[in-house]
């Protein structure tokens, strides 16, 4: 997607949806009563009643809601149904709550940023992302070359595609093929099974990615990676294209909602001293232009995938994965985040609403 054709799709996306949080379509069945209604009828909801109530109710309040577009700069985006809607939630005692098509896959995208950002800390210490990447918001969309000029290929951050592909330039190993099976595999441990790439997606983004090769190559140019920029796009590519649900999201959530340590399986994935740096550039950066406003109505450090998926974490809580192909302007899934908005809410679990 060109920087012109991303404003182009913003214009349109506002002309399409109007204001976030205007509108709240469509109605559900709810299984279970909320927490508020629990109280009302006199007993204390449970905290796991709370939580399957409060995804069950985002759920069938914003099941119809018709708003934004799927992504279609990767043609096998556009193919995805658009109705699809899927919300789970992981907490502490290895229980993932979940509602809709929550095990429905598809392909990761920019939320695999997070975990190969994960994999570099974790190798190399948090000072090389700091030093090499950057860790600051670049104000710019997230493929802008305009950015990687502005700043020579600086300050940025590994949730924007130049940092992103020099971060997996940054991941040791003497082969791509032992790149890749580090890479896959920091993806496994967070989600706690084995993940596989999504083919048609990485042959769809392979084919098309011209944009993102000439971003690997003028990072390159500037000596932000030492690995190989063709080798670099094409491992980044391959990274965008595996496949997870939103209950897998959730779970990956949860593990640095819980000091890296995934709460399924027991796992220590990264050290804990990794994650605050990881969710201090999810804050500021994860929700590209919009990160700002996400922050100001949640507080919760997310990131978001073209795809279609968010992942949320909540500090020594939980993690929050949805599912919800089609984007607003600002290339974030319009259902995802009213989910997660009105869920955030009813679990009082902003980190800055909590008093002490
Ligand atoms: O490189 C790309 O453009 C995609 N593989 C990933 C972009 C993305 O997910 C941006 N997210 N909101």
């Amino acid at each position: 997607m060109s920087e012109a054709s991303l404003s182009r799709r913003a214009a349109m996306a506002t002309l399409a949806t109007g204001a976030f949080g205007l509108a709240a379509a469509g109605g559900g069945m709810l299984a279970l009563a909320s927490p508020a209604e629990a109280q009302k009828r006199g007993r204390a909801a449970s905290p796991g009643t709370a939580i399957q109530a409060a995804i069950e109710e985002a759920y069938g309040r914003y099941r119809t809601l018709q708003e934004g577009k799927n992504a279609d700069y990767i043609p096998a985006l556009a193919e995805v149904s658009s109705a699809f809607f899927g919300i789970a939630v992981a907490g502490k005692e290895a229980k993932v709550y979940e509602v809709g098509d929550s095990k429905e896959l598809f392909s990761i995208q920019s939320i695999s940023k997070v975990f190969t950002a994960a994999l570099v800390m974790q190798e190399s210490g948090d000072s090389k992302i700091e030093d090499s990447v950057g860790v600051d918001a670049t104000g710019q969309v997230f493929n802008s070359i305009n950015a990687v000029e502005q700043y020579r290929g600086k300050e940025m951050n590994p949730f924007v595609n130049p940092g992103a592909i020099a971060t997996v330039g940054n991941v040791k190993g003497s082969s791509p093929d032992e790149i890749w099976a580090k890479i896959l595999q920091i993806h496994s441990d967070f989600a706690g099974r084995q993940l596989e790439v999504n083919q048609p997606v990485y042959k769809s983004e392979s084919d098309t990615n011209h944009r993102n090769r000439a971003i690997s190559a003028l990072m390159s140019a500037y000596e932000r990676f030492p690995m190989d920029p063709v080798v670099a796009v094409d491992l980044y590519t391959r990274q965008c294209s595996i496949n997870v649900s939103a209950h897998d999201l959730a779970v990956m959530g949860a593990t640095l909602a819980f000091g890296g340590k995934n709460p399924v399986t027991g796992k220590q994935v990264i050290d804990r001293s990794h994650v605050p740096g990881l969710l201090a550039i999810m804050a500021t950066a994860g929700m590209y232009d919009d990160s700002g406003k996400w922050l100001f109505r949640t507080g919760l450090p997310t990131k978001s995938g073209v795809g279609g998926g968010l992942v949320a974490v909540a500090p020594g809580k939980f993690g929050i994965g949805t599912f919800a192909p089609p984007l607003d302007g600002a290339g974030n899934s319009v259902r995802g985040q009213r989910a997660i908005t009105d869920i955030v809410r009813a679990l009082n679990a902003n980190p800055y609403a909590q008093t002490g």
